[in-house]
C-alpha cells in the first residue's frame, strides 16, 4: 500500500470525524453484500474466503483478539496493524463499515462455501461485443495492441486479477485505484487544468500523458498546483449495464491472459 493512500486515508477519516458505524449491527443486506465484495477483493487473498487462513485469526467467529467494537474493526481495516503484515486499506468509512457488516455476518451466510457473494464469469463472446461496443471500454483501454494508452492495458488482466477484483473494477472503480493507475493533475498559473498519467517528474518539471495522449511537459514554476488525484476516470457500470452484461464482460476479461500465453 502506498504511503500516499495511507496519508489520504488518515486525512479523510480525521476530516469526517469518527466513523458512523451501527453498533447495534443494524446492517442492510446491501451493506453486507457490498462488504462481501470488498472482502473478496481485498482481504480473502490473505484471510481466505472463510476468514480462517491466518493462524490464530478467525474472522467469521465474531471474536477478535485486537477488537471488540465495530469502531475497532473499522480502525484496523483502515490503519492496518503496525509491525504485522496486516496492511492499511484506503477504504472510506462507509466501505470499511460494510466490510465489518460482512465480517459480522460471515458465518451466517456461509462464507467460504462459494455461494455468498461471488459472482461468476459469463459468456466471453458476448462480453467482447459489449467491450468493443455498448460498454465503450475501447475508448480508454488497450487490448492486444489495439486501443489508446490513457487507461491501463488490459491484455493480461485475466491473468493478474481475480474474478472479484474484475467485478469490483466495473462496479466500483474508485474502490481501489492502483498506485500505477493514479491520475495526476496540474493547474497552471494561467488557470488551465490538465489531467493524465504521470510519466516522470523531477524537482523542476513534470511530464504527463494527457487524455488525448499528448506528452505534455511543464515547468513546475509555471504551475499553481500539481499532484495525484484519487478518483478514477472510469465510470461505474453498476447502473449502465445489466447483471448479465457485467458477468459477460468479466467472462471476456478473464480470457485476456497476454499475447503469448
Ligand atoms: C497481506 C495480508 C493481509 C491482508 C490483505 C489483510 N489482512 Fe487482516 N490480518 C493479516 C494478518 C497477518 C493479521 C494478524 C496480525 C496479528 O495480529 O499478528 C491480520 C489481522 C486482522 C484482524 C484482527 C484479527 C483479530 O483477531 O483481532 C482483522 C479484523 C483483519 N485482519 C481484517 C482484515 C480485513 C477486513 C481485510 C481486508 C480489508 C484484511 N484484514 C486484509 C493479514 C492481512
Ligand atoms: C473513461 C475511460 C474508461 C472507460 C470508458 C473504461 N475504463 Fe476501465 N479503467 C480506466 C482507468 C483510468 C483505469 C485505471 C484506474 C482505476 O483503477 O480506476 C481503469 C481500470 C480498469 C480495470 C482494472 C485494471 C487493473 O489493472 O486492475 C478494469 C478491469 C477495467 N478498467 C475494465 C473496463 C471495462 C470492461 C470497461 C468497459 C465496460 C472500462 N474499463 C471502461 C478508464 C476507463
Amino acid at each position: 500500500m502506498s504511503l500516499w493512500l495511507g496519508v489520504l486515508c488518515i486525512a479523510a477519516s480525521a476530516a469526517s470525524g469518527p466513523p458512523r458505524v451501527a453498533q447495534d449491527h443494524g446492517y442492510t443486506p446491501a451493506d453486507i453484500e457490498n462488504g462481501g465484495r470488498l472482502y473478496q477483493a481485498a482481504c480473502s487473498g490473505c484471510h481466505g474466503p472463510a476468514g480462517d487462513a491466518i493462524p490464530g485469526v478467525e474472522l467469521a467467529r465474531g471474536e477478535f483478539r485486537r477488537a471488540t467494537s465495530d469502531t475497532d474493526l473499522v480502525r484496523i481495516i483502515q490503519s492496518g496493524i503496525p509491525n504485522t503484515t496486516m496492511p492499511p486499506h484506503s477504504f472510506s468509512d462507509r466501505d470499511a463499515a460494510q466490510v465489518v457488516a460482512y465480517l459480522r455476518n460471515m458465518s451466517a451466510i456461509g462464507a467460504g462455501s462459494g455461494t455468498a457473494t461471488l459472482r461468476g464469469a459469463g459468456d466471453p463472446a458476448r462480453g467482447r461485443t459489449i467491450f468493443e461496443g455498448k460498454g465503450g471500454c475501447t475508448t480508454c483501454h488497450r487490448v492486444y495492441g489495439r486501443g489508446p494508452r490513457v487507461a491501463p492495458d488490459l491484455s493480461e488482466v485475466g491473468a493478474t486479477r481475480s474474478l472479484p477484483e474484475l467485478h469490483e473494477a466495473l462496479l466500483d472503480p474508485d474502490a481501489r485505484v492502483r498506485p500505477g493507475n493514479r491520475l495526476f493533475q496540474v493547474l497552471t498559473r494561467s488557470g488551465s487544468r490538465i489531467t493524465g498519467r504521470l510519466l516522470n517528474q523531477d524537482s523542476f518539471s513534470v511530464q504527463i500523458l494527457d487524455a488525448s495522449e499528448r506528452l505534455v511537459s511543464l515547468q513546475k514554476s509555471d504551475l499553481r498546483e500539481y499532484g495525484f488525484i484519487r478518483a478514477s476516470t472510469m465510470p461505474s457500470y453498476r447502473e449502465m449495464l445489466t447483471t448479465q452484461e457485467l458477468d459477460d464482460l468479466v467472462g471476456y476479461l478473464v480470457t485476456l491472459k497476454g499475447l503469448n500465453p
